[in-house]
């Protein structure tokens, strides 16, 4: 399956200026919060709705609302970058947590805390990080998702590589990866080149 990538012009203007070494955490955060939002509206495009009635001050008339319960999974610490943002799109979301940080010398996931609501068979499960790098940390993230019943995963990742792709391609093809960008490649230390560096470290200012 390939990518979503979203190319909108703003998009595109938001993800250059979180790839800016000199762009400081608040600067960053602001900018991701909003390319958060782009990706989240693109990956939404199919969500189920139902009908609803809703009376105007006018008249009775028809509306949408969500036809089934939306979770937001993303995989800390970084992805706490695009849960804020997209909140505000979803308020009444609920807001499951994986924990997950690569080896500094092998890059391979540990899996360190994860707190998954029993519901996720029934929602529609949004998966959030902003680097798909080796691809290692979201594989391991959505196989805790599919072992604990999630049937309907897709995954937001502002930059990715054709490394991660590849390997989530060939670990979880049904699940669609919408992105802001597909990078040339990974660099010695796994890092995707260009890409933005630590998301977490720009994100948190650590
Ligand atoms: C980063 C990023 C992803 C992961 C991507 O997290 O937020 O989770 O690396 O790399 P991968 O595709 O090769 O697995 P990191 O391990 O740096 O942890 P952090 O979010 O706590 O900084
Ligand atoms: N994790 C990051 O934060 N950045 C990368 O480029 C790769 C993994």
């Amino acid at each position: 399956m390939q990518p979503v990538v979203v190319t909108h012009p703003l998009a595109q203007c938001h993800l250059t200026a979180i790839r800016a070494a000199e762009t400081p955490p608040h600067q960053f955060r602001r900018h991701l919060n909003l390319l958060a939002q782009m990706l989240f509206l693109e990956a939404t495009r199919e969500l189920p709705v139902q009908e609803v009635a809703v009376r105007t001050p006018v008249q009775e008339t028809t509306g949408s609302a969500l036809a089934r319960p939306v979770v937001f999974v993303p995989i800390l610490r970084a992805g706490l970058g695009i849960l804020d943002g997209i909140m505000t799109l979803v308020p009444e979301a609920i807001v499951a947590h994986v924990g997950i940080r690569r080896d500094e010398e092998t890059a391979l996931p540990q899996a360190y805390y994860a707190n998954l609501p029993d519901s996720l068979a029934s929602a529609d499960v949004f998966l959030l990080d902003p680097m798909l790098a080796t691809g290692g940390s979201a594989c391991e993230a959505i196989r805790q998702l599919k072992e604990a019943g999630a049937l309907t995963i897709t995954m937001l990742c502002v930059v990715s590589c054709p490394e991660g792709l590849a390997a989530l391609e060939a670990a979880h093809p049904d699940v669609p990866v919408v992105t802001a960008a597909v990078d040339a490649g990974l660099n010695e230390k796994c890092y995707i080149v260009p890409g933005l560096g630590d998301a977490g470290d720009r994100y948190f200012g650590t």
